[in-house]
C-alpha cells in the first residue's frame, strides 16, 4: 500500500476555497480533511489544487507520424500543462478504424504515455457494427467535413445510417463538406481560411447533426464550436442529447491572427471573427459550452513552412490550455468553478469515465497544483510537444502550474518531469 499527504491544498466546494489536507492511499483520494501525516508527505503551503484537466480532444499522432509527436512526447506536454488525462483522435495514418488500429495504439500507449488516456475510433461508411463491438472507448469520431486524414462522411445518408445505427457516443466534426466546397470555390483567390471554410459550414452541420441526434434518439458531441452561428443554433435548440465544446484558440485568437501568422494560425475550423470569439465566451458564461478540449494537432515548423494551400491545419494546445483559462479566470472572464467543471468535471461525465475529474474521496488521485503568484511564459523554446512552437510564444500569463499527479504518482514538479512511470487507459462506463 503506498500512501501519501498533501498537506495544506486549497480546494474548491462549490464556489468556496477551503483549506483541507488529501490522503491519497494506492493512486485514489481516501479521506479529506484536516488529517494527520501518514506516509510521504508533501506540503502545500496552501496553493490552489484543482482536479487534473482532462483534455477531450488531442491528435498524438503516434502511430504514423511520431516525428510530429508520440505519446511520451504529447503526455510530458500535458503534465506541463495539469493535463492528467487525454482522449487521443483516430485520424493516424493509418486512421483508427477497427479493432487491430486500436489495439497497436494501446501497446504503443501502455509502453510509454505518462497520463492517463482513451482512444476514439474513426467511422467510415460501413464500419459503424463492429465499432459498436468494441469495448472500453469513449466514443466514435465522424469527420463531417475533411481535415487532416482521410476520414470522411460527407453523405448525409450515410451519415444518418450512423446516427440510427451505433451503440456509441459520437463527436462531430462538423463542418458540411458540400458547404466547404461551395466556399472555396467562391473564395479561393482570396486565400483566407476562414472565408474558405465559412461560418455557415460549420452551423449548417451543426443543425443537421442535431436533428438527426433528435430523429435517432442518441447522442452527439460537438468537437471545436467557432461560431457565433453555432452557439445561437445550440441557444435555442441544444437538447440534452447534445453536448459541445471551444477550443482555446478559438478563444484567445481570431482570424486577425491568421492573416499575420498564416499557416501557423491555420487549422480546422478556422479562427474566426471577433464577433465568433465573443459569441463564444458568452457560450461559456451562459452554460451553453459544456467543456474545454484542445485539438492539440502539432504540425512541425517544416510542415508550415509553406504556402497557404499546401500547409497542414492545426496547432498545438496541450500545454496552454490551462494556463490561458486560469489567466483569464484571474483577469475575471470567468469564475475558477466555472473553470474547475469545463475542464475536468464536465469531460469525465460526457465520456462516462470512471473515477475522475472530481477531488473526492474514492476518486482517482489526478491531480494539478497551481500558484497563483507565479507565471507562465509561454515560448517556442520551451514547449514540450515534439513540434516545438506554440501559437501564444512570447506570452505571458497569471499562474503557474507547479505540479502534477496521476494517479496518486508526481509526475511534473517544478519545471521537471519527476516519473516516467506510464499512466493507465481510462475506465469508460
Ligand atoms: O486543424 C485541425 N487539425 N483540424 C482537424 O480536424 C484535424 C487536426 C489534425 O489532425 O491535424
Ligand atoms: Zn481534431
Amino acid at each position: 500500500m503506498s500512501s501519501l499527504t498533501l498537506r495544506q491544498a486549497t480546494i474548491l466546494r462549490g464556489k468556496n476555497e477551503t483549506l483541507v489536507d488529501i490522503k491519497v492511499v494506492d493512486g485514489k483520494i481516501a479521506e479529506i480533511g484536516s488529517l494527520s501525516a501518514e506516509g510521504r508527505v508533501i506540503d502545500l503551503d496552501g496553493l490552489l489544487v484543482l482536479p487534473g484537466v482532462i483534455d477531450a480532444h488531442v491528435h498524438v499522432r503516434e502511430p504514423g507520424a511520431s516525428h510530429k509527436e508520440d505519446f511520451r512526447s504529447a503526455s510530458e506536454a500535458a503534465l506541463a500543462g495539469g493535463v492528467t488525462a487525454f482522449l487521443d483522435m483516430p485520424n493516424n495514418n493509418p486512421p483508427t478504424t477497427d479493432h487491430e488500429r486500436l489495439a497497436e495504439k494501446r501497446q504503443l500507449a501502455a509502453e510509454k504515455c505518462l497520463v492517463n488516456y482513451g482512444f476514439f475510433l474513426g467511422a467510415t461508411p460501413d464500419n459503424i457494427q463492429d465499432l459498436n463491438a468494441i469495448e472500453n472507448v469513449p466514443g466514435i469520431k465522424v469527420y463531417l467535413g475533411s481535415s487532416t486524414g482521410n476520414l470522411l462522411i460527407d453523405d448525409l445518408g450515410d451519415f444518418a445510417s450512423i446516427v440510427a445505427e451505433t451503440s456509441k457516443q459520437l463527436v462531430l466534426h462538423a463542418e458540411n463538406e458540400q458547404l466547404l466546397r461551395y466556399f472555396d470555390r467562391v473564395h479561393h483567390d482570396s486565400a483566407m481560411h476562414h472565408l474558405i471554410r465559412d461560418n455557415v459550414a460549420a452551423a449548417v452541420s451543426v443543425a443537421e447533426a442535431s436533428l438527426l441526434s433528435g430523429r435517432f434518439n442518441k447522442r452527439i458531441h460537438i468537437a471545436h464550436m467557432s461560431t457565433k452561428e453555432e452557439i445561437d443554433f445550440l441557444r435555442a435548440h441544444k437538447t440534452p442529447l447534445t453536448t459541445c465544446e471551444v477550443c482555446p484558440h478559438h478563444l484567445f485568437l481570431d482570424a486577425e491572427f491568421f492573416k499575420e501568422h498564416r499557416t501557423y494560425g491555420k487549422m480546422n475550423p478556422p479562427l474566426r471573427e471577433s464577433a465568433s470569439v465573443d459569441a463564444l465566451w458568452k457560450g461559456i458564461e451562459d452554460g451553453i459550452v459544456d467543456i474545454i478540449a484542445t485539438d492539440h494537432a502539432p504540425h512541425t515548423h517544416d510542415d508550415k513552412e509553406t504556402d497557404y494551400w499546401a500547409a497542414p491545419c492545426g496547432v498545438p494546445g496541450l500545454e496552454s490550455s490551462l494556463p490561458l483559462m486560469f489567466d483569464a479566470a484571474l483577469n475575471g472572464r470567468l469564475d475558477l468553478a466555472r473553470l474547475q467543471k469545463i475542464m475536468s468535471e464536465r469531460p469525465a461525465e460526457i465520456y462516462r469515465m470512471n473515477g475522475k475529474g472530481r477531488i473526492e474521496t474514492g476518486f482517482d488521485a489526478d491531480l494539478c497544483v497551481i500558484d497563483r503568484e507565479g507565471q507562465t511564459h509561454l515560448s517556442n523554446d520551451t514547449q514540450r510537444t515534439r513540434c516545438k512552437w506554440t501559437p501564444f510564444d512570447g506570452l505571458s500569463l497569471k499562474g503557474k502550474v507547479v505540479k502534477t499527479f496521476v494517479n496518486g504518482e508526481l509526475k511534473y514538479d517544478d519545471g521537471q518531469i519527476v516519473s516516467d512511470v506510464p499512466a493507465c487507459e481510462i475506465e469508460f462506463a
